[in-house]
């Protein structure tokens, strides 16, 4: 969790350091602060709170070239100014900043206490500049080193020393780090977005791996020592791909991208003629595919969710069976791989820590496992077998919607791919791409009536509590709406299959608890219908997401939000967006920090 930035060159250290976390800061969001090496001596302002916090109290003299910089989200130690980063040694010549957590560093930071350090903050991070200061002795670059190879835990870490100004080391294990290479100028990161501006080629460095840094020149080695050959990558997507353009949030931005980003996830992969889908990242032969007899889904929560809807296609429409498991349980339960079984990772930044070890737990066993992700490049993106990029475009808004519909895009594709390859028929194959091809233009109709649903957020907002009741394929959908409401809204939501509200959460039914109904024209409507009563003779209020012109639904509910009518299977993608809008407007209403609500971070890099 959290962004890390580094910088050597010609201009000016600070402002490339703000700008660098002010695109960060959607990684973590509760304290920052830059370290700037300036007359060979550090010059460090750090903050509670968001970049513009930090901003606003900067030292007026801050005119290096080189510095370091980091967007926190705290995980040892509380959030004040101290315990943000950058962290210094008791001379502050050395800085560092961390992404990540210090297993052991209780032990290690008993040690240097003994031995005489004496420290600032309550963070685990500290004790990496303490120990960079004790092995430090003219050569930074082996100072790390020494440093790294006593720490047990994760980390993505930049370093600088007061007495070499044209030179930062970088590290990683288990958080990621890129190095973006200027003319004349050097750039570490956690991600691309954060030096885009700048450069776009780059080096995605791998865990166990230390970059040594000027600004004209840099060396990849392992910790020990040995150099590492690496391939310097080209990033294709633009500037403008993570600006808002216009819209007031990225996530109304991200929602209203929909029927493109659904179409890019598309775009060349399905083949009409053949009534298949190509999906050549899988790295899997026909032979291979026909001999998966089972599938299994990992994740963790939106990304969850789009899994589930994956589980239901594949079981109902390509009939192979399938589960779906959160990836932090399935981790910690010496998960049983049995053989042609198909694994499948989902994560849309492909950094998730959770999901990441999952994977490698099923790898170790001998898995093979899929990623369905969304950023290029990315840890489980890396080390998955094969796999399917969703072409979302960077996703920067920490309430993830656009991921959400294209990663169920992509579970169309391969349901469409293996069914293709078992019992579903060539008409059968070119009905469902053309069901599949016609959900863009279905969506755009959904996003036309945005003003009404704003409509519903202002009336409904003031609840303190939310149920969100969907069945079947719909279930996972109201689960993904319940969840988007209380992250951004901060309103208590659940979500739940219709049917299990009998089973207990009926009791919480009464005129201060509403509840949204899916209500797609389905085989389970009438019992959708049944749950939706029992709610009304208990004084409950219901939204209902209906079909255009369906009569009985407008009888009974309260509200309704009308969506078009398409196949069964494909309800989630049209269903899932009023969901989306609701709760964006709901928490604009309410006054939320819409793009980076409380306690959350886009990319959740710790356990
Ligand atoms: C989504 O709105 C959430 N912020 C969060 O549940 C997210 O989906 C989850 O952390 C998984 O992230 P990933 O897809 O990047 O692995
Ligand atoms: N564990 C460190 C801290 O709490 C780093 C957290 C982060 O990755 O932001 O400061």
């Amino acid at each position: 969790m959290c962004g890390i930035i580094g910088y050597c060159g010609p201009k000016s250290a600070e402002k490339v350091l703000i700008e660098g976390l002010k695109r960060l800061e959607y990684r973590g969001y509760d304290s920052a602060g830059i370290c700037v090496i300036l007359d060979g001596k550090l010059v460090l302002a750090k903050r509670k709170g968001k970049i513009r916090d930090l901003q606003a109290h900067l030292p007026r003299t801050l005119a290096g070239n080189c510095g370091i910089g980091h967007t926190r989200w705290a995980t040892h130690g509380e959030v004040n100014d101290t315990n943000a980063h950058p962290h210094a040694d008791c001379t502050v010549r050395i800085a560092v900043v961390h992404n990540g957590i210090i297993e052991n560093f209780a032990t290690l930071k008993d040690r240097l206490i003994s031995e005489g350090h004496s420290f600032a903050s309550e963070t685990d991070s500290e004790v990496i500049a303490h120990l960079v200061e004790k092995y430090y002795a003219g050569d930074l670059e082996e100072a790390v080193k020494k440093a790294l190879s006593l720490i047990k835990g994760t980390y993505g870490i930049v370093c600088l020393h007061a007495d070499q100004p044209d030179l930062l080391v970088g590290a990683r294990h288990g958080s990621p780090l890129v190095l973006g290479i200027g003319d004349g100028e050097m750039f570490l990161a956690s991600d691309v977005t954060a030096i885009i501006s700048h450069t776009k080629q780059v080096v995605y460095l791998e865990d166990g791996e230390v970059v040594s840094l000027s600004s004209r020149d840099y060396r990849t080695t392992d910790l020990h020592d040995q150099e590492i050959e690496k391939k310097v990558e080209h990033i294709s997507w633009e500037l403008e791909e993570i600006e808002k353009a216009g819209f007031s949030h990225f996530m109304e931005k991200e929602i209203f991208e929909q029927p493109e980003s659904i179409k890019r996830a598309m775009r060349g992969r399905l083949d009409f003629e053949e009534a298949t889908a190509h999906l050549g990242g899988l790295n899997m032969s026909t032979r291979d595919l026909l001999n998966v007899e089972r599938v299994r889904i990992v994740a963790a929560g939106t990304s969850l969710h789009a899994g589930m809807v994956g589980m239901y296609l594949l079981e109902s429409v390509a009939r192979i069976p399938c589960t779906v498991e959160i990836s932090s349980e399935l981790r910690y339960r010496n998960p049983i791989v049995e053989r042609n079984t198909l694994h499948f990772v989902v994560s849309q930044s492909g950094e998730t820590a959770d999901t990441l070890y999952a994977m490698r737990e099923l790898q170790r066993k001998g898995a093979t496992v899929l990623g369905i992700c969304n950023v290029v490049g990315s840890t489980i993106a890396r080390e998955t077998d094969g796999g399917v990029y969703i072409h979302s475009g960077p996703e920067i808004a920490v309430a993830s919607t656009k991921a959400f519909t294209s990663q169920i895009t992509v579970f169309y594709l391969f349901t469409l791919l293996l069914s293709r390859m078992r019992d579903m028929s060539f008409e059968a194959g070119q009905e469902f791409i053309q069901n599949l091809q016609s959900i863009p233009a279905k969506i755009e109709t959904v996003l036309s009536r945005s003003k009404a649903i704003e409509g519903l957020a202002k009336k409904y907002c003031e609840y303190q509590d939310f149920l969100f009741l969907g069945r079947g394929i719909n279930y996972p959908v109201a689960m993904e709406g319940a969840l988007k409401l209380k992250e951004i809204s901060y309103i208590h939501a659940e979500g739940y299959s219709a049917a299990e509200l009998k089973h207990g959460p009926i009791a919480l039914i009464g005129e201060d608890t509403p509840s949204l109904f899916l209500v797609p024209d389905d085989a389970l409507r009438d019992k959708v219908i049944s749950n939706l009563k029992e709610v009304k003779s208990r004084g409950g209020r219901v939204i209902a997401v209906a079909v255009e012109g369906d009569e009985v639904i407008a009888e009974i509910a309260d509200d309704v939000i009308e969506v078009p009518r398409v196949k069964e299977c494909f309800y989630p993608l049209v269903m899932v967006i009023p969901l989306q809008l609701l709760a964006y407007y709901c928490a604009v209403q309410l006054g939320r920090d819409v793009d980076q609500p409380r306690n959350l971070a886009k990319s959740v890099t710790v356990e």
